[in-house]
């Protein structure tokens, strides 16, 4: 019997842990899980691609993440910035058109100038839409949203009762991207960690002990017939 065709979700997020485990685990340093990781990040961008998921959407490094110790964070955005560079590079390659989210004023000026080359050379570009959190936090981005839709009531182009949900949306990081089908968070733990609170409302949500450096086409596909299963009813009855 010929296999049952899956339905592919249109964007997938990703929370990408269990780096520093997977490197203990192969007693190396923390920093090689995350050079691990980033390695691993370009390959799934391609998978996905193949496997005609249209958005990736993927955690790479939180707001609380700068509480970690200084050498281990300036390795993460060393990794991140030549991770961003490839991309320049690549991206048009496999027309991939990139977008970051987060708030880029507390990286430094040469991230931030590699991040707009980056989402300018790729804006037209009609791949996979491939969008990467660098310094994210929900309620941070959440806050920021409030900051502007205050400040637009306070000019006068905004009249407090047209704030519905999709003027907040629209002043989220991720203005103008469909709400994430699928979330995955490797490495075994069950939390969002501040990811997307607001887009995951309906999402599905699919947990594996796999770590991110790990998280192969096999996994991923593993992944999208657990999301198969599942019957998204959006508050409907059936
Ligand atoms: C994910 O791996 C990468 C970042 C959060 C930057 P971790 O570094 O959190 O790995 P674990 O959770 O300690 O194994
Ligand atoms: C979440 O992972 C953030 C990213 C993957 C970038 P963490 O490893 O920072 O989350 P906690 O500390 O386990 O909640
Ligand atoms: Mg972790």
């Amino acid at each position: 019997m010929a296999e049952k065709e899956l339905v592919i979700p249109k964007h997938v997020a990703i929370i990408l842990d269990g780096n520093g485990r997977w490197a203990k685990k192969r007693f190396l340093p923390r920093t090689a899980g995350h050079a691990a990781g980033a390695k691993n990040l370009e390959k799934i961008c391609k998978t996905a691609y193949e496997m005609g998921i249209e958005y990736l959407t993927v955690y790479a490094f939180s707001t609380e993440n700068w509480k970690r110790p200084q050498d281990e964070v300036d390795t993460i955005m060393k990794l991140l910035n030549d991770y961003l560079n490839t991309c320049v590079k690549t991206a048009n390659d496999n027309k991939m058109k990139c977008r970051l989210i987060g708030d880029m004023t507390r990286l430094d000026s040469s991230m931030q100038e590699r991040i707009l080359k980056l989402e300018e050379e790729t804006k037209n570009n009609t791949g996979l839409k491939f969008n990467i959190a660098i310094n994210y936090g929900s309620r941070d981005e959440i806050r920021r949203a409030v900051t502007k839709i205050a400040e637009e009531v306070k000019e006068g182009s905004l009249d407090p009762k047209a704030i519905d949900e999709s003027v907040i949306a629209n002043h989220l990081d991720t203005a103008g991207l469909p709400d994430p089908d699928l979330l995955i968070r490797t490495s075994g733990e069950e939390r969002l960690s501040n990811f997307l609170l607001w887009q995951l409302a309906y999402t599905e949500f699919y947990f594996t002990d796999v770590f991110w450096p790990d998280f192969d086409e096999k996994e991923l596909k593993l992944a999208i017939e657990k999301y198969n299963e599942r019957d998204r009813r959006f508050g409907n009855a059936k």
